[in-house]
Order: structure tokens, then sequence, then C-alpha cells
């Protein structure tokens, strides 16, 4: 029997910023395809850092990262992974850069060697997708911050990516924009690890839960559904009602 291989291994990665401590120590972290990964742990900790390594735009000081079956080393081996794993950035503004949506969720078709007229049906789909009908010439910079998330993830999915890697999506969203995004996320059928604070938003998101600590990556094998006013899943980490 063949053993599953996962699509996103990282063995003893370290990692730190010049001139400060180690943030990622020794870190392992496998992914699989389906997983539906949820990532808690507190600011600090090295999750941002962590999204960085997998897109290569950090490189570990030591470590060995391995991606759809291929250890990634150079600059060139990541240009197929960008291609391949969305990140959504968890600050929108790093992500947006086009003077009018369109332009932006375009560009990444564009990229991938679309023409002009599929690259604009595919931006318009998608943006109707998420609930964005109508946005395509709205202005970027004067979006709210909760329309600027959604149309970063906009600009991830009409890549058509095999993975995501979603950095604090639920910032800025309000609540119906926070029931769409749980919706979206429900109906993708794509494998995606994503970073939040709120466990209520873990429990319709998410089927595993891991933690940082120490710049390693930790099971959180306490998840479990417990009951009290309404049910969801809870890890170690300490959260509010
Ligand atoms: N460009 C940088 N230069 C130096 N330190 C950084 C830089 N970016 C992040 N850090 C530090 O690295 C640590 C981990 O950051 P980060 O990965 O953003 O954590 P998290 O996403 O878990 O909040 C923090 O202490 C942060 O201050
Ligand atoms: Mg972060």
């Amino acid at each position: 029997m063949e053993l599953k291989q996962p699509i996103i291994s990282l063995e003893g990665i370290h990692y730190c910023y010049p001139g400060s401590r180690p943030i990622l120590k020794d870190l392992e972290f496998n992914i699989f395809k389906g997983d539906r990964i949820g990532l808690v742990a507190p600011n600090g900790s090295g999750k941002t850092t962590l999204f960085h390594i997998i897109m290569g735009l950090l490189k570990p000081s030591s470590g060995k990262v391995n991606i759809f079956g291929k250890d990634r080393r150079t600059e060139q081996d990541f240009i197929d992974v960008r291609r391949r794993i969305g990140l959504l950035f968890q600050d929108a503004d790093d992500q947006l850069f086009s003077p009018t949506v369109l332009e932006d969720v375009s560009f990444g078709p564009l990229n991938l060697g679309k023409s002009k007229e599929e690259a604009v049906a595919i931006s318009i789909k998608t943006l109707e997708f998420l609930g964005l009908d109508d946005f395509e010439d709205r202005i970027t910079y004067k979006l709210s911050g909760g329309e600027k998330r959604l149309v970063s993830l906009a600009t991830i999915l009409a890549m058509e990516p095999e993975i995501l890697l979603l950095d604090e999506p639920g910032n800025a969203l309000d609540s119906a924009m926070k029931s769409k995004l749980i919706d979206v996320l429900n109906s993708l059928n794509i494998t995606y690890v994503l970073i939040s604070h709120e466990f209520d938003f873990f429990s319709e998101t998410t089927d595993q839960i891991f933690s940082m600590e120490n710049g390693k990556i930790l099971l959180d094998d306490e998840v479990y559904l417990h009951i009290h006013q309404h049910s969801h899943k809870v890890g170690k980490q300490p959260h509010e009602h």
C-alpha cells in the first residue's frame, strides 16, 4: 500500500530575522491534500513567518521545504509554488496594488497566460462568487477594510490555487461578510491552512487545529467539542465567550 505523501512538508526549519531572536526552531509541519487546518497561537509566535517560508518569501536558515513532492530552495523553485498556492496576506494593503478592483483581480489570471477577455470573465465570476457583484470598477484604496479583505481573497481564488494559506482572513469582516467567507470556504473543496484567533470560526471551517509554541508546531490534541450555551471545538488556548 502506498503511504500518503504530504503536499507540504517542512522539516527542521529554523528562521531568525536579522538581528532578532530565533522565531522558528526545528519546526516540523506536514500538510496533506484535503486538510482544513486551523492555526492558533499568540501574536509574535511566528505564524505569518511560517506562511512566508512556505511561499519562499523568506528563506529558512536551515531545514527542508518540500512542496508538491519537490524540494524547494531557489527562487526558481518557488515560482511554481506561488502559482499553485494562494497566500492571503495578513494585511490587505500588502495584497492590493492596482487602481481598480478589476485590475487587481485579473492580474493573476493574466500572469498565468489567460487572454484579457478570459481574465476579465474569471475576475467577474470570482467577484460574484464572493458576493462582490459590480465591484469591478471600484477604486481599490477607497474600499472598506472588509471589502479589501474579500477582494484580496478574489485575487487569489481567480488563480485557482490548489492550496490556500489564509492569514487571519476574518479580520475586518463584519458578520455578514464572515458568514460569506465561511460559506465560501465550505464550498471550495480545497486544502487550506487558516490563521485565526476565533474558535467559533475554526469550528465552522476547519477539521484540525494546530498551535505554535517556542518556534514549533503543536497538534492541539485537546481539541474537542464541548457544550455550554453552544457547542464548538476548543483548543488549549484561552478564549472568550
Ligand atoms: N521583518 C521583521 N524583522 C524583524 N522581526 C520581525 C519581522 N517580522 C516579524 N518579526 C518578529 O518575528 C516574530 C514573529 O512574527 P510573526 O511571524 O509576524 O508572528 P505572528 O504572525 O504569529 O503574530 C515577532 O516577534 C515579530 O515582531
Ligand atoms: Mg501574523
